[in-house]
């Protein structure tokens, strides 16, 4: 048997364009997420967040059914362009659905823990020339501050970014998430200016003096395992990790962008005079905590044609329907690698979970024994690196329900509570009634 402690936090978390819906409901502007889903080609099947789970006006039901599985904080991200649908133009409608979900949070017992931004940039803001304008640190402090004055001590735990990696990289070199640009240069200059501008909003947030209340930044992190002995493939594997982790972690951490990625990068995206004098010490301002989301590990090779010569390729594990590799040893190894080479800050595991194709029966159930095993594997390494001393604080399922995962649309499933689109019904799976024995009982049995 696998023991919690008491104070350990068993969450559940979700974002806001994924399963709000009402996309242009009380004022809301657009995000460039709405822009990038009616992209054609884009999205699988064109899906877009307009209606998604329909949370928006289903929030109560929803924190009724976090109450019934128990859960003691609820993850979930403020919209920007509900709050600020024109720069420097306060919507206090858009406000006020996050001010009742917290109540609605609080009356039940369950800890907000509030993410400021989950990849929905307004469109002002895109159109104002986004991430890569240096001013977008500046409306990112002012929408910030904004929300902590509103919300102020009703929430104790805030997050500024959830995975800069993906709003950059993915957004601006690979071209898969919003806003689509595919150059290497832009993800570094959307990278510098997402990191200092959580260095601004933490600044901000200190001026407050809240009681109890932390901040922290969320990365997805990955541990990365080399093929083969091979020095190439050995080296190729330190590239991955070079971009994926280092190049996150070492400026929160060590204010510097890792010295042999800087040289690597410097050929494909030109010198870095976005980087100003001053700007490592901002971005390293000191956090609360580390929300880390971990989902899968990468298995790298040397590969000629790509341009950090690496690729990832797929190991023989089983694997989750988005066909990453299940590996719960790989949270335990990042784990333990942060403890060693960057922060004794306390950890909140804020992501972890599986999409499967979750088949629902006539008797309406869902026995997704996969997900319960995905789930119980990274729960026991938990409690195995908790037992040495991690000072792991928390664990927040992904996800409540199901909901529009990017690209993949409605397609992938990754909620332990099953939604039917058509008529936005809810169903527990049975990973939810496992979760809420967990929780219960604080063991795994
Ligand atoms: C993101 C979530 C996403 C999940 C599964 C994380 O990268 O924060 O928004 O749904 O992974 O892909």
């Amino acid at each position: 048997m696998e023991r919690f402690e008491k104070n350990f936090i068993f969450g559940l978390a979700t974002s806001s364009y994924q399963i709000e819906g009402a996309a242009a409901e009380d004022g809301r502007s657009p995000s460039i997420w709405d822009t990038f889903s009616k992209t054609p080609g884009k999205v699988y099947k064109g899906h877009t967040g307009d209606v998604a789970c329909d949370h928006y006006h289903r929030y109560k039901e929803d924190v009724e059914i976090l109450k019934e599985i128990g859960v003691n904080a609820y993850r979930f991200s403020i919209s920007w362009p509900r709050i600020f649908p024109e720069y420097g133009k306060y919507n206090p409608k858009g406000m006020e659905f996050y001010k009742k979900i917290i109540d609605e949070l609080i009356r039940n017992d369950i800890k907000p823990t509030v993410t400021l931004f989950h990849w929905d940039l307004p469109m002002w803001a895109y159109n104002m020339g986004g991430w890569l304008n240096r001013d977008s640190v500046k409306w990112f402090q002012e929408y910030a501050v904004k929300v902590f004055e509103e919300l102020n001590n009703s929430v104790k735990l805030w997050t500024t970014h959830n995975e800069p990696f993906c709003a950059s990289v993915l957004g601006h070199d690979l071209g898969i998430h919003a806003p689509g640009h595919k150059n290497t240069r832009e993800a570094l200059i959307a990278a510098h200016h997402i990191l200092l501008s959580h260095g601004a909003a933490v600044k901000a947030f200190r001026k407050f003096n809240f009681k109890d209340s932390k901040i922290g930044i969320i990365l997805n992190l990955t541990s990365c395992y080399s093929v083969s002995d091979a020095k190439e493939d050995i080296d190729a594997t330190f590239r991955y990790d070079g971009l994926a982790n280092r190049w996150f972690l070492d400026p929160i951490f060590k204010a510097s962008y890792p010295q042999d990625m800087k040289e690597v990068l410097i050929k494909l995206a030109g010198e870095f005079d976005f980087i100003k004098d001053g700007d490592l010490q901002k971005i390293s301002i000191k956090n609360d905590f580390l929300g880390v989301n971990y989902y899968s590990r990468a298995l790298v090779k040397f590969f000629q044609d790509s341009k950090l010569n690496y690729q990832s390729v797929k190991g023989n594990l089983k694997k989750t329907a988005m066909d990453w590799e299940i590996y719960p040893e790989g949270l335990y190894d990042i784990i333990i690698r942060l403890r060693k080479e960057y922060t004794r800050l306390p950890i909140y595991v804020a992501e972890n979970g599986a999409a499967f194709n979750d088949v629902l029966s006539e008797e309406k159930q869902i026995n997704d024994v996969e997900r319960i095993d995905y789930i119980k594997g990274h729960l026991m390494k938990i409690v195995d690196l908790n037992q040495q001393g991690a000072d792991i604080r928390g664990y927040y399922l992904w996800s409540l329900m199901d909901n529009f995962e990017w690209t993949y649309g409605y397609s992938k499933r990754f909620g332990i509570v099953y939604v039917d689109f058509k008529t936005q019904e809810r169903i527990l799976k049975d990973s939810a009634l496992w979760y809420r024995k967990v929780i219960k009982n604080r063991t795994i049995e």
